[in-house]
């Protein structure tokens, strides 16, 4: 036995589970082009600066960043998020709006390994741009939980907030964005005292320390009534009351759409990812402790690379943490399994007949796979029962003269002799 194994975090996908997430993938580039998000595809590895411009603390630490053999900084992505917005500052700089696009593939965070958290995952990413409309982030809340239904995840639920409402606050007491942000990151934690406690000690107002306490506490799942008390709440702070009214519209939208969305709405809620400006949103199932799905709006990146000042709102969803909520839920999803065909020659002369056929098939769409193990037929076709084949097509010289072969149905265990030029047409005239 090797003593080499896979690198601590990093994790081999055997078929079973790389079927999942290709299948998962596949479902996301799907719902992509419904929505009209056109897919692109960035490198793994970016410069170290552009990855950590705004990404916050909390990434920054966890990045695989190392110098390249000519001496340049660079990092593996730890999010899709930098190297569109790297894309709409440069080469889509003139690109007409709204641009929506789609990226799938791995991701790089040193985070310590546990259920649910690999050092290298896959995410699939919507980013909407050029938009600032609360359309837009609704759009995004829409596809969010379009997606999480498309994969059978039943009883998910989206948490929802606003980052203007305590930047709002914060930014009226004088506090630098480098204070806010680090607040920002104790209460994506959920460490709320914490928090306090920081803000306490930045000399803030009374009225200040007591508001943040009383907006910590308001959450719940009737978005209208929530979305009142936090009003009631923030009347003081001019810009946290302009976020408020954004995060109504947004909410009125989604919720007026007749989309099946159960909202919990977080007056508190914060994301670590320093980029954000607007509405923020997670993705849940009620089986998991994280988040399936985050995401929000952000308005500066793009020109913070050197853009135009373009609006954007977008999400990336966790493909394994899809797949861990639906195994919990049991919704693994019906993969079709395709009929596939084994193929085999009775006499080694009909070896090249079985390629010809195999061709023949493989250009209907139909899966086949050659006997190479020069075995007889019993054992063959044991083989082949084990490995869940639909059909075995056995070639011999009798059948070859007329242009025949036997098309073995090893379900129903049934055979019959079938000309070659009808074999396409009988596969796939049964069903099973
Ligand atoms: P994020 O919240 O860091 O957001 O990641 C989104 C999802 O990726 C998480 O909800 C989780 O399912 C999955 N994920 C994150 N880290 C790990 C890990 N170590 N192992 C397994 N899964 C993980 C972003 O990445 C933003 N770029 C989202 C975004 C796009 N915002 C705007 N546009």
């Amino acid at each position: 036995m090797s003593e080499f194994k896979a690198v601590r975090g990093m994790r081999d996908f055997l078929p079973k589970d790389a079927e999942k997430t290709r299948h998962v993938e596949q479902t996301a580039r799907e719902l992509a082009g419904l929505y009209g998000y056109e897919e692109v595809i960035t490198p793994v590895v970016e410069s170290y600066d552009l990855l950590t411009a705004k990404a916050g603390e909390e990434i920054r630490l966890r990045m695989y960043a190392f110098k390249d053999l000519g001496g340049r900084k660079v990092a593996l992505r730890p999010e899709f998020t930098a190297s569109i917005a790297r894309l709409m500052a440069t080469k889509l700089r003139t690109a007409p709006k709204p641009l929506r696009l789609f990226c799938v593939g791995s991701l790089y965070r040193y985070d310590e390994p546990q259920f649910g958290r690999f050092r290298e995952f896959w995410q699939a990413d919507y980013e909407l741009m050029g938009s600032s409309k609360p359309e837009a982030d609704a759009e995004i809340l829409i596809l969010m939980i379009n997606l999480v239904q498309r994969l059978g995840i039943h009883n998910n639920y989206l948490k929802i907030g606003h980052m203007g409402i305590l930047r709002g606050i914060l930014s009226q007491e004088k506090l630098s964005e480098d204070q806010q942000n680090q607040i920002m990151q104790l209460l994506d934690k959920k460490r709320w005292e914490e928090a306090l406690a920081l803000v306490k000690g930045l000399n803030v107002s009374q009225q200040c320390l007591a508001t943040l306490k009383n907006v910590f506490e308001i959450k719940g799942k009737e978005p209208a009534l929530v979305i009142k008390k936090i009003m009631e709440e923030v009347k003081n702070y001019e810009k946290a009351v302009t976020a408020v009214e954004n995060l109504k519209e947004i909410l009125d939208i989604a919720t007026q759409s007749n989309a099946k969305l159960e909202i919990l709405v977080e007056a508190g809620f914060a994301r670590g990812l320093e980029y954000y400006t607007g509405m923020i949103a997670e993705a849940f199932a009620p089986e998991l402790d994280f988040a399936l799905i985050g995401g929000g709006r952000y308005d500066r990146l793009i020109e913070l690379f050197g853009g135009e000042p373009i609006p954007a709102v977008g999400f990336a969803a966790g493909i394994d943490s899809m797949i861990l909520a639906m195994k919990k839920q049991k919704s693994t999803l019906t993969m079709s399994k395709e009929k596939r065909v084994l193929l085999m020659p009775f006499t080694p002369e009909m070896k090249p007949k079985v390629f010809e056929v195999s061709s023949m098939l493989r250009e209907a769409g139909i899966p086949v796979e050659i006997e190479v193990m020069g075995r007889g037929a019993s054992k063959a076709l044991f083989d082949a029962d084990r490995r869940g084949f639909a059909y075995a097509v056995l070639i011999g010289p009798e059948e070859a003269k007329t242009e025949k072969v036997v098309l073995k149905d090893l379900k129903k265990r049934e055979q019959k002799t079938v000309e070659i030029k009808n074999l396409v047409k009988e596969i796939k005239a049964e069903t099973y």
